[in-house]
């Protein structure tokens, strides 16, 4: 293997750069050209193909900053699946005349799913990423577990997934974390830290949106920043049950914060951020409130009553505020953790090409005795009977769905990612750029700028 494409699909995340540069770093050891794609499966599907070589005399490119956020290739949401029999075609042409003999696909379940039919061309891995940490099983069967129940809608039918284990173990978890997590919930934890204090001082109910789509684990991973309650979308809302905790809470300290994953669910599994749903081009939901839609409800079950008496004299509006984090917890410079394993997890890509692997994913297990280690499995084995591969959900034991907190599983759960997951570095980094005089005096120079400098075309 001499030629290797590289690409980036789906919603960034902070550690994507330092995936991109674990492979060319592994590849200039193995002497193996790698060519960066534009703009995810988009660029290849591109009759120009916009492509960038990433490592001239096998040396990255200096645009090529782990330390940085985002992607210098940039991302789409443009997926490919078997039915688009023409644009895989377009897609055997292009990488033909690019002369790759195989292929890094850097995303999550939306870019597995898209690099399906692309093994069938050439060989094919994937390096993991996302935010929403959805990539990968909760142990080995899940994907096993999933049905099909018949229903009069379209498509006819609804899938559910029928667990076998209540309980479970750390190390049978597959891909335990993924680069970009720990970076999410860094800027949630930072955020809630400010919003509590601000809430505390003004008596009020802060509700904070997380991301994550339809799997909690930003939710969760926000508990390091002790918010009072956590919702995530696999546990259905009792809103009898949180209006009751609420006021218990607001009597004892006169403020409280609450944490809401996104994809929310009410008890008929009716996602309350989506009661209008919009989609983006992959065709997932976008969530457009469950926060707001949670504040509306709470602003009937509470009445005003409760605030009266903490907040008299005050102007009677707006003693709950909704805030949510957005798109900060997808951006910014990558914590220790992130940068460290998905620079390993894009040097294993490589590896896994070479050694004449396809279809096969990276990713990052845990052991108790030794910590996390790189590997690999199929991804056939993430997929279900039927061939569809399901974002991971937060399993039932990291969730105490009575205190709406994390349960003690879940807690042995984060502590193997967090604890030391910023390093020194990033630190002394806040220390010396944040306000670095250099910043105030010069232009943003974004690296779109420099790396179209180095575009090449078919
Ligand atoms: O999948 C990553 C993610 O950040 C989700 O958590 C979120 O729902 C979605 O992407 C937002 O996507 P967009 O960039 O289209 O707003």
């Amino acid at each position: 293997m001499k030629r290797i494409g590289i690409l980036t699909a789906g919603g960034d995340t902070p550690a994507l750069n330092a995936t991109i540069y674990g492979a060319v770093e592994r590849a200039n050891a193995l002497k193996v050209e790698i060519v960066g794609l534009q703009r995810g499966y988009a660029g290849l599907l591109d009759s120009r193909v916009p492509h960038v070589h990433l490592n001239p005399l096998f040396t990255a490119i200096p645009e090529l900053d782990p330390c940085k956020g985002g992607t210098l290739l940039g991302s789409s949401r443009t997926y490919l699946d078997e039915t688009h029999k023409d644009r895989i075609e377009l897609v055997a042409t292009h990488v033909k005349k690019l002369q790759l003999d195989g292929l890094i696909c850097i995303g999550g379940d939306g870019t597995i799913n898209g690099m399906q039919p692309i093994a069938d061309i050439l060989p094919c891995v994937l390096a993991p990423k996302t935010i929403d940490n959805d990539l990968g099983l909760n142990y080995i069967d899940e994907a096993n577990e999933w049905i099909r129940r018949p229903t009069d809608t379209n498509p006819g039918y609804c899938e559910e997934l029928r667990r076998s284990r209540d309980e479970m173990e750390l190390e049978d978890i597959i891909n335990y974390a993924t680069p970009g997590y720990a970076t999410a919930v860094y800027a949630v934890a930072q955020s809630l830290e400010r919003l509590r204090t601000t809430a505390e001082s003004h008596r009020r109910v802060a509700i904070v949106e997380v991301m994550g789509r339809q799997s909690g684990y930003i939710a969760l991973g926000a508990a390091y920043a002790q918010p009072d309650i956590i919702l995530i979308p696999e546990s259905p809302l009792n809103l009898e049950q949180l209006t009751a905790r609420i006021v218990q809470l607001y009597e004892l300290q006169q403020h409280v914060v609450i944490v809401v994953g996104e994809g929310v669910r009410d008890a008929n599994g009716m996602e309350l951020g989506a009661t209008m749903p919009t989609f983006d081009p992959a065709g997932n939901v976008r969530y457009s409130g469950a926060a707001d839609a949670i504040g509306q409800m709470l602003t009937k079950s509470l009445g005003e009553h409760i605030f009266s008496e903490m907040r008299a004299f005050e102007p009677a509006s707006s003693p709950m505020f909704i805030r949510k984090i957005g798109h900060t917890q997808r951006g910014g410079r990558p914590i220790l953790f992130d940068r460290f394993y998905a620079s390993q997890l894009g040097g294993k890509a490589v590896d896994l090409l070479l050694s004449g692997e396809s279809n096969e994913v990276a990713i990052l297990q845990y052991e108790r005795a030794s910590g996390f280690r790189v590997s690999s499995i199929s991804a056939n084995k993430l997929r279900d009977q039927w061939g569809e591969i399901h974002p991971r959900s937060v399993h039932p034991s990291f969730y105490d769905a009575r205190r709406m907190q994390l349960s003690a599983t879940g807690i042995d759960y984060l502590h193997p990612i967090f604890t030391n997951a910023i390093g020194a570095d990033d630190v002394e980094c806040i220390r010396t750029q944040m306000f670095s005089a250099g910043s105030v005096r010069n232009r943003y120079q974004s690296v779109n700028t420099d790396i179209r400098k180095r575009i090449r075309y078919l």
